[in-house]
């Protein structure tokens, strides 16, 4: 790959599935691996972008190049985006965070005994939001959304309330989308509406187009 376009950027880009701890040997998460976060981030080095990688625990080696930040859980990963953010050219928001965490993470490993439990848990930030209200005019954010229903109408709501330049929409039920796949299948969606539909595709070229559509939106023309 030989374009240099995104040389002279620092972004920053957030991968894997963040783990809520519930007592020293159990954690609640989701099936992302990461390797949706780890190929834009090898794009983007062979593209010229100075790139931090904030990952969750994953099974992938770092892309050469990049600076690695090893978060587990949300709040981490919400610390770590947020102390780096106003150096960012772009954010890119690849992580599967969970939503939720544990009231209390136990001090001991949680005994059997009763035949059900009953777990509380509490809202985790939303780090996408937060970045949406403390964007500057020339910092692009990137947003993923994994939906298994309504997706373009809930795409469209998240671009627009979370202050995104582009959200990248999966159906994560569709074979070769989404969660540990070594392909995806996205819909770009844009503020004001316009989406575009992409086929399935091998992850590093996918990264390669959401590169693609930065450029073109740092370029302020309209996307094509
Ligand atoms: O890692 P892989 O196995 O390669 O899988 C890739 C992927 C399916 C994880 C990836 O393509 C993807 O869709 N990532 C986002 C998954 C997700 O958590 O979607 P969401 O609709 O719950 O969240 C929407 C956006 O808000 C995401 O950009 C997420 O990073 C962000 N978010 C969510 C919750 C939260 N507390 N803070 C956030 O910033």
């Amino acid at each position: 790959f030989t374009r240099d376009d995104l040389a002279g950027l620092q972004v920053l880009i957030t991968a894997g599935g963040t783990r809520e701890p519930l007592d020293p040997v159990r954690y609640l998460s989701n099936r992302s691996s990461g390797k949706m976060g780890y190929a834009l981030a090898r794009a983007a080095v062979q593209r010229g972008a100075r790139v931090t990688l904030v990952s969750a625990p994953t099974s992938l080696l770092p892309p050469a190049g990049v600076e690695l930040v090893s978060v587990e859980t949300a709040r981490e990963m919400y610390r770590a985006v947020m102390e780096r953010f106003a150096e960012q050219d772009v954010v890119v928001k690849a992580a599967a965070v969970a939503d939720y965490r544990p009231v209390v993470c136990a001090e001991q490993k949680i005994k059997k005994g009763t035949d059900s439990l009953i777990l509380e848990l509490v809202r985790n930030p939303d780090i996408l939001s937060e970045l949406g209200l403390r964007k500057a005019p020339r910092q692009i954010l990137v947003g993923f959304a994994a939906e298994t229903e309504d997706l373009e109408a809930n795409a469209l709501q998240k671009v627009e309330k979370k202050n995104l330049d582009l959200l990248v929409a999966n159906d994560v039920t569709q074979p070769g989308a989404g969660f540990g796949s070594d392909t995806n299948i996205v819909k770009m969606v844009y503020p004001g509406g316009h989406i575009q539909p992409l086929p399935l595709m091998d992850k590093l070229s996918l990264a390669h187009r959401i590169w693609d559509a930065v450029v073109e939106l740092r370029s302020g023309k309209s996307p094509a």
